[in-house]
């Protein structure tokens, strides 16, 4: 059960969210790809306009050059125009996005190191995601560097992590590649919302042995979360939306077991 806000607190809340700004040392400001990373934001709303098929090639090589463990590229994308998507899902892109691209982890394609490490499968699967995201994030700031927006998903509906045994099948992913995002880019509709609420900085780092966020922060964290959810989406609420995750994580649990370990998860 998450807490309940007063009115007053809901106010307080709205009103640090619109007003948070990135913390950047004066000597450093004027830094292009500083400015570009700090000023990113997840979009949901993307407008027709296309992304021409060389910027799109662009951001899919900073994903390819993307930085990995020994080297191994443990990825692979499968890339969506908007119209090849509709022709394959069903469905158009979520947000109105113009391209997608759903990043696979792939222990697969290396079939010399997979095999030196088939028997340890949480190692295999973990290295994968560790790969595969530093390339996702990389195609994520190239886009921005480019003006192309982006939001990742793990949720589409039907086609993102979530639905990672209904993507194995329709993709037809061998055993050792394991859908992990769906980045949707496109052109931002309108202007980037607020940053929604960052833990700060003392909070996160420490030297020595883990200290760990302090409860106070947690909390307003959350009631920053639970307000900022209400003010995007006054019919939904957070809470809400955490429970349409948990109807589907306990599928997800199921086929990720199936997938890493290929053998279905003992639930006792
Ligand atoms: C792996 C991953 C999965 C995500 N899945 C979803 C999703 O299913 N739906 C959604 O609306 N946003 C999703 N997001 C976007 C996050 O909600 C967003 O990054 C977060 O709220 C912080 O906002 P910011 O990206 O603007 O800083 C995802 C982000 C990541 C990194």
């Amino acid at each position: 059960m998450l807490p309940k806000i007063s009115p007053l607190e809901f106010v307080r809340a709205i009103v640090r969210i619109v007003t948070a700004k990135p913390h950047v040392p004066s000597t450093v400001q004027g830094n292009p790809l500083l400015k570009t990373i700090l000023g990113r934001r997840s979009i949901r709303h993307f407008s027709e306009r296309e992304i021409p098929d060389d910027v799109f090639t662009a951001i899919l090589e900073a994903g390819r050059l993307a930085p990995s463990t020994v080297n191994l590229q443990t990825w692979a994308f499968a890339v969506f125009t908007a119209q090849s998507w509709q022709q394959f899902f069903g469905r158009p892109i979520p947000f109105n996005g113009q391209r997608a691209v759903i990043v696979l982890g792939d222990a697969h394609w290396n079939k010399a190191i997979a095999d030196m490490f088939s028997d340890s499968p949480l190692v295999t699967y973990t290295v994968a995601v560790i790969n595969a995201s530093l390339a996702a994030m990389t195609m994520n700031l190239a886009a921005e560097s480019l003006g192309v927006s982006s939001v990742m998903l793990s949720e589409t509906g039907r086609t993102g992590f979530l639905d990672a045994g209904y993507l194995k099948q329709k993709l037809a992913l061998p055993d050792g590649v394991f859908p992990l995002m769906t980045i949707v880019f496109g052109y931002a509709k309108g202007p980037y919302p607020p940053m929604p609420p960052k833990l700060p900085l003392d909070q996160i780092c420490f030297t020595g042995q883990y200290r760990g966020v302090s409860p106070a922060i947690a909390e307003d964290w959350l009631k920053q979360m639970i307000a900022g959810y209400k003010a995007a989406y006054p019919l939904s609420s957070f809470e809400r939306q955490l429970h349409i995750y948990r109807a589907k994580i306990g599928q997800a649990e199921q086929d990720l077991s199936r997938m890493v370990f290929r053998r279905d998860r003992r639930l006792d």
